[in-house]
């Protein structure tokens, strides 16, 4: 069977999840805008995989409704929006953390995420044609862990915001979703906890499946949810945590 190829926009589409996001799109045939932080590391991925690129920093809300235009004039209206832009390494317990990094996670994690939903949204509901959005949380949000709570807070406030968006977009066919990875074998984590390292192995011994996420498993699930496969799911936060929040 032919399927139409959609538009699916991707925030922080230069990210270790965002580039399995793209390559798990395109394998689909959508067309695919990836966002992130103006520079050259989006610029060198634009050009690797040949896809639309936008430089725009999500903290910068004025900015948000010209960049969809450069978008849309690109490919069209944005059939599926991945709000995966984040901010993960702003950590501190709560008698050390500096209030403004709690800020700037809000900013990007919370913020960032409701004003690009807000956005696509509103183009959606004039359109009519329904649409399809997947916030990108994190297990954290429902588990803590010592000095990740500021990080943990943003991710639970994404799932409270997917939901709050599911139930108020639903009557417009619009389904919101979220995938919530545990940890992630990203590049940068892999740097950050090598294999063998004890940092590493005290967070495996957290996760019954004993791995990490790999981000093309994140990306599926992302895949899924945004799929007609899943057209009676909204308000979800789907886990792909190898168990971990089941201990
Ligand atoms: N890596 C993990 O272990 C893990 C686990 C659970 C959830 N997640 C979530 O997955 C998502 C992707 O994370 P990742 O592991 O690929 O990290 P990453 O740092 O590689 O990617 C995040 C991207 O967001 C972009 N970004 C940050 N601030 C921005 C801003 N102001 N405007 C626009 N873009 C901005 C960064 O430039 C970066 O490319 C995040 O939402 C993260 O919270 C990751």
């Amino acid at each position: 069977m032919t399927r139409t190829p959609r538009h699916v926009l991707i925030t922080g589409g230069a990210g270790g999840v965002g580039r399995a996001l793209a390559d798990a799109f395109r394998a689909l045939g959508d067309a695919v805008t990836l966002t992130d932080l103006p520079g050259e590391r989006l610029d060198a991925l634009g050009a690797d995989l040949g896809v639309t690129t936008i430089g725009l920093d999500l903290t910068d809300a004025a900015a948000i409704p010209g960049a969809l235009e450069t978008a849309i004039s690109a490919h069209g209206p944005v059939d599926v929006l991945v709000n995966n832009a984040g901010i993960l390494h702003l950590h501190g317990t709560v008698l050390e953390l500096p209030v403004a990094d709690f800020e700037a996670t809000i900013r990007v994690n919370i913020l960032g995420t409701f004003a690009m939903t807000q956005a696509v949204a509103r183009r959606m509901t004039a359109a009519g044609a329904g649409g399809a959005i997947v916030n990108v949380s994190s297990i954290g949000g429902r588990q803590p862990t010592p000095g990740m709570g500021a990080y943990e807070s943003s991710k639970a406030a994404v799932d409270a915001l997917t939901r709050w968006a599911a139930i108020e977009l639903g009557p417009a066919g619009i389904r919101v979703n979220a995938v919530a990875p545990g940890p992630v074998d990203t590049p940068m984590m892999r740097e950050g906890m090598p294999e063998g390292s004890p940092m590493r192995e005290g967070w495996l011994s957290r996760i019954p499946l004993h791995q990490f996420a790999d981000p093309r498993q994140v990306a599926a699930a992302a895949v899924f949810l945004a799929s007609p496969d899943a057209a009676h799911i909204t308000g979800v936060s789907l886990p792909v945590d190898g168990g971990q929040l089941l201990v």
